[in-house]
């Protein structure tokens, strides 16, 4: 038996893959994925055993995480649905499919956990959201439960009609920040840096400007006041921000994104 089974090595997949790897040894894994070329190859980089059938991955792991697009869970879920039961645990990837849905489409198997992550997962720096009934699970599983996230970032646990807020804050948004380094880059190469050299420095800025928020815990304001200086350029930089409607733009794509999950 193994200890988890992971079913879709896409970009999520591999990612907590990696992960799960160096903190629990491949031996205790197992993995499917659609194509036998993609899981051979990824077998024989990892160490981890390819199984060739869904069914089989739920059947020998003692947790599945269910890591394929949502288009793809009504298919992978009846695949499925037989061999899940007893004390399995069913993680989920998917954003908008809710716990009920899943408990309804597995024939009443309701030890299921719900999350979101994101693609920083790739390098150990991910946020993940994690949404179960406690009630379902005793304390070392929800300690094990704990311990698969954290293993590849950050995880905070919420209720379930928050997971739509969780995808546009932590889901999605790596995108924003891609975005504000590229452009934030541009600007470098517009006064004379390399494109490669702007990157870095961009990349980097945000990179510890995160860190000071979450290691001081200040709030970002004050760490914002500590950089502007009185009649300062920074100043002149964020009015100019405010005046182009910075943090309006910020809210504005958030409210997409969360529509979006929310189909309005
Ligand atoms: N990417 C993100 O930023 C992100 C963030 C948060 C949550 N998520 C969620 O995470 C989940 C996975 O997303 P992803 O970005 O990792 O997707 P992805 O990169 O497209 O990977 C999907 C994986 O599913 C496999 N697959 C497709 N059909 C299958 C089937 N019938 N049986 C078994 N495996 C099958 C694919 O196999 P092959 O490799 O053989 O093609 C591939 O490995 C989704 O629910 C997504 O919404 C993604």
């Amino acid at each position: 038996m193994a200890e988890i089974g992971l079913i879709g090595m896409g970009n999520m997949g591999s990612a907590v893959m990696k992960a799960l790897v160096e903190k629990k040894g491949a031996e205790k894994l197992l993995f499917s994925c659609r194509t036998k070329e993609h899981g051979e190859r990824v077998s024989g980089e990892t160490g981890v055993r390819f199984e060739p059938s869904n069914k089989l991955v739920a059947e020998k792991s003692d947790l599945v995480i269910l890591a394929v697009k949502p288009v793809i869970y009504p298919q992978v879920l009846s695949e499925i649905r037989d061999v899940m039961g007893g004390r399995k645990i069913l993680v989920s990837f998917a954003p908008g499919i809710s716990i009920a849905d899943l408990t309804e489409k597995l024939g009443g198997f309701d030890r299921i956990v719900r999350c979101m992550p994101n693609t920083p997962a790739k390098v150990g720096e991910g946020m993940t959201g994690v949404s179960y009934d406690e009630t379902k699970f005793t304390g070392e599983e929800q300690e094990r439960i704990g311990d698969i996230f954290r293993s590849f970032g950050r995880m905070v646990k919420v209720e379930e009609r928050l997971m739509d807020a969780v995808t546009t804050v932590s889901g999605s948004s790596p995108a924003f920040v891609f975005l504000f380094i590229n452009a934030l880059a541009d600007a470098g190469v517009r006064y004379g840096l390399r494109k490669s050299d702007a990157i870095e420095m961009a990349a980097q800025t945000v990179l510890g400007s995160a860190k000071l928020v979450l290691e001081t815990k200040e709030h970002p304001e004050v760490l914002k006041d500590q950089v502007c200086s009185p009649a300062g350029t920074t100043i002149e930089a964020v009015a100019a921000l405010e005046e182009a409607g910075f943090r309006s733009a910020v809210l504005r794509g958030a409210d997409a994104c969360y529509r979006k999950c929310i189909g309005k």
